[in-house]
């Protein structure tokens, strides 16, 4: 079988390495895919969509699968079933749950799902009214994808203002930030959930969470994520049943509704109140580093896939892995602020139950280059999430490039109670 990735970071690797690991007779080709993707495939050096389905045709690739949410904004599902080619994500129309944060905001509103309180508007004095109205800190997003960077958390009301205001500008995010959301800021643990659909039943994925922040303790700026650990057995049965009944079951039925079926990978950013989910933001793909978590746990990755595009997951069970997975990003000297110079990584050795996902590497005169920000992830396997743990930074202590900074502390909200 014959399968194009689309995507360049560990997301993308990690899905491709399940699939190898757990499929016989597979060819995988990337695009635009990075310097260690080559090692499991073939990169393509086109990222046009239509040079995409061309090449697709020609060389008879059974399935596309999506990892990054920048082709599916531009509506490379459409595309590719349009041209009959098999594909794994919703179409564009559904892709706006994660494009547009005021379609997503209005969307929960319309279907009685819990999301933090909230005001859209692409209008400045509107924006200075609601913002009186609200207790600090307070939360302004822009509209549109900017990749994790759109969201600012707002101490001053001052500042909640001036920030509206670089936003609707133009200023801080272009047009992705000419309208807004305003909302209040919830306070709890947040968890990613989540789901593969196809559009009418889904199956669930084990609970991970992710830690955005650069620094130990949740400090520090927001980033991509810089590790996550799964299952989280934070996510207890009773919250389970509520954010099936309450989220994904509204929310599939809400989005056929809206003549936008859901197809592919539902992931709900939840951040948890007093015991109860609400939605921060929904994502139409797998996360990252959450799928480099997730990935090692699932035995039937590909049957979860072909079930999803065929409409039949129903049909298909789950099967996992009794075990737990934690991933630490090693990212570079300067990251999330500027660019860091390219250096060489060096791994002495890869440890029993551990390895990694490659995401900023490149591959230069047989040498793998750190040439991002996020350079890769080091996943750690066990019976316990301490053992997980344990084999992680294990792994991460034998990989060396320049700068290499990691977070001490992934798994900390599971390990505190
Ligand atoms: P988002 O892209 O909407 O998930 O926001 C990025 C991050 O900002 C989330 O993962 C949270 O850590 C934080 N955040 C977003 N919205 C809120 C909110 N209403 N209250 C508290 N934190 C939030
Ligand atoms: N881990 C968060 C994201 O992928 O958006």
């Amino acid at each position: 079988m014959k399968i194009l990735i689309l995507g360049s970071g560990a997301r993308e690797y990690s899905i491709a390495l399940a699939l190898k690991q757990t499929t016989k007779n597979l060819d995988l080709y990337f695009s635009p895919g990075n310097g260690a993707t080559q090692n499991l495939g073939i990169n393509l050096d086109t990222k046009d969509i239509n040079e995409l389905v061309n090449y697709a045709k020609e060389n008879k690739i059974d399935l596309c699968i999506v990892g990054s949410e920048d082709f599916l904004a531009k509506g490379v599902v459409d595309i590719f079933k349009k041209n009959n080619l098999a594909i794994f994500g919703p179409t564009k129309a559904a892709a706006m749950l994660e494009s547009s944060k005021i379609f997503m905001k209005n969307f929960l509103n319309k279907y009685n799902i819990k999301t933090a309180k909230f005001l859209t508007t692409g209008n400045l004095d509107e924006a200075k009214s609601f913002i009186q109205k609200l207790t600090l800190p307070i939360v302004i997003k822009a509209d549109g994808l900017c990749a994790g960077k759109g969201v600012i958390i707002a101490l001053t009301r001052e500042e909640a203002i001036s920030e509206s205001k670089k936003m609707l500008s133009g200023e801080s995010f272009g047009d992705a930030g000419k309208s807004i959301v305003i909302e209040e800021f919830l306070e709890g643990y947040e968890l990613s959930v989540f789901a593969i659909c196809d559009g009418n039943d889904f199956i669930l994925l084990p609970v991970a969470q992710d830690h955005k922040k650069l620094l130990d303790g949740d400090k520090g700026p927001n980033t991509g994520g810089m590790g996550a650990y799964a299952p989280s057995h934070l996510a207890n049965e009773e919250l389970l049943n509520k954010i099936k009944k309450d989220i994904i079951i509204p929310t599939l039925e809400g989005m056929k509704k809206e003549n936008k079926e859901f197809y592919g990978v539902l992931f709900i950013g939840l951040m948890i109140v007093k015991n109860e989910p609400y939605v921060l933001e929904f994502n139409v793909r797998f996360g990252d580093p959450e799928c480099e978590v997730l990935m090692p746990l699932i035995k039937n990755p590909l049957e979860l896939i072909l079930a999803s595009t065929q409409k039949r997951l129903k049909d298909v069970r789950l099967d996992l892995k009794d075990e737990f997975a934690i991933g630490v990003v090693c990212a570079s000297k300067n990251y999330p602020y500027k660019n860091s110079e390219k250096s060489e990584i060096i791994i002495k050795n890869i440890p029993k139950n551990s390895h990694i996902s490659y995401a900023g590497v490149s591959l230069e005169n047989d040498k793998l280059m750190a040439n991002g920000g996020r350079i890769l992830v080091c996943v750690g396997l066990g019976k316990s999430l301490n053992d997980a743990k344990q084999k992680a930074y294990e792994l991460c202590d034998n990989i060396h490039f320049e700068g290499k900074q990691f977070r001490k502390d992934i798994g900390f909200w599971a390990f505190k109670q």
